[in-house]
């Protein structure tokens, strides 16, 4: 089966750095340590707010790490300009509201498809792959491939959060909708609220190309270190794909 790709997502380094100013820690080194753990790449967002990720991670990364960079956005004019100056190998496009602790729930390509629309042509035209943020919902997945975008990432937060059949429940939903992508011809990747406990079954999903996975990495490396957070999550990632 092919391999699955990890991509470490180092916001919360940066959140930590955050809460007290300075410079430490500093998400870049982080960026590198998972490179040397066997990620396949480094996602980031910059968050219309500025609260762990600034301009000038989102710059430093762009121009010293050397593997493929992800940079989670808005569906902004300010965001798109950022993108088009550092040309990261991909964007995904994220829904944003200020209010909220994080990403919930996934974008409405179908609802925001005529504004949509421009900002992902100008993305691609600049060379950069764009990744709609979406909800396991066929109706999403047929907007993103009508938008053009190539790839579509899962928001796996319900089923993360949920419990019992409800997670069951969740999980056929995003098996459903990974192989709707990969039957209408989108690179389907995931992510969110991903852990040790959750990420086996995702990962199994053979049309599944990526995963995107933060939160759960540094904070776990709290306890055991980064490099060995993301060591054991490739290798649970490996081992649900057989590879
Ligand atoms: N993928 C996307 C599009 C996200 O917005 C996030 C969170 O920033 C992640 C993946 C990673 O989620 P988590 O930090 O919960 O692992």
């Amino acid at each position: 089966m092919n391999r699955l790709r990890l991509g470490v997502n180092i916001d919360h380094v940066a959140t930590i750095r955050n809460a007290r100013g300075g410079r430490h820690p500093d998400p870049v080194r982080a960026a590198h340590m998972a490179a040397a753990a066997g990620a396949d790449g480094i996602t980031a967002h910059l968050r219309e707010d500025r609260r762990h990720i600034s301009d000038r991670d989102m710059e430093r990364l762009a121009n010293e790490i050397t593997l493929p960079l992800n940079f989670e956005m808005a569906a902004t004019e300010e965001m798109v300009s950022i993108a088009l100056r550092h040309r990261p190998h991909a964007a995904c496009i994220v829904p944003e509201k200020r209010e909220e602790r994080t990403t919930e729930g996934g974008l409405d390509v179908a609802g925001q498809f005529a504004s949509l629309k421009p900002l992902v042509g100008r993305l691609m035209d600049a060379g950069i792959r764009v990744s709609m943020f979406i909800e396991a919902d066929p109706k999403q997945l047929d907007a993103s491939k009508a938008l053009g975008a190539p790839v579509i990432e899962l928001h796996t937060g319900a089923y993360c959060d949920a419990e019992g059949e409800e997670r069951d429940r969740e999980f056929s939903r995003i098996k459903a909708a990974a192989a709707h992508a990969e039957a209408i011809g989108l690179e389907c990747h995931a992510g969110h609220g991903l852990s040790y406990d959750t990420v086996k079954p995702v990962a199994a999903i053979p049309s599944i190309m990526e995963l995107n996975i933060g939160h759960f990495l540094v904070g776990e490396a709290i306890f055991i270190g980064l490099d060995a957070s993301i060591r054991h999550m490739r290798r649970l990632m490996d081992e649900a794909r057989g590879s």
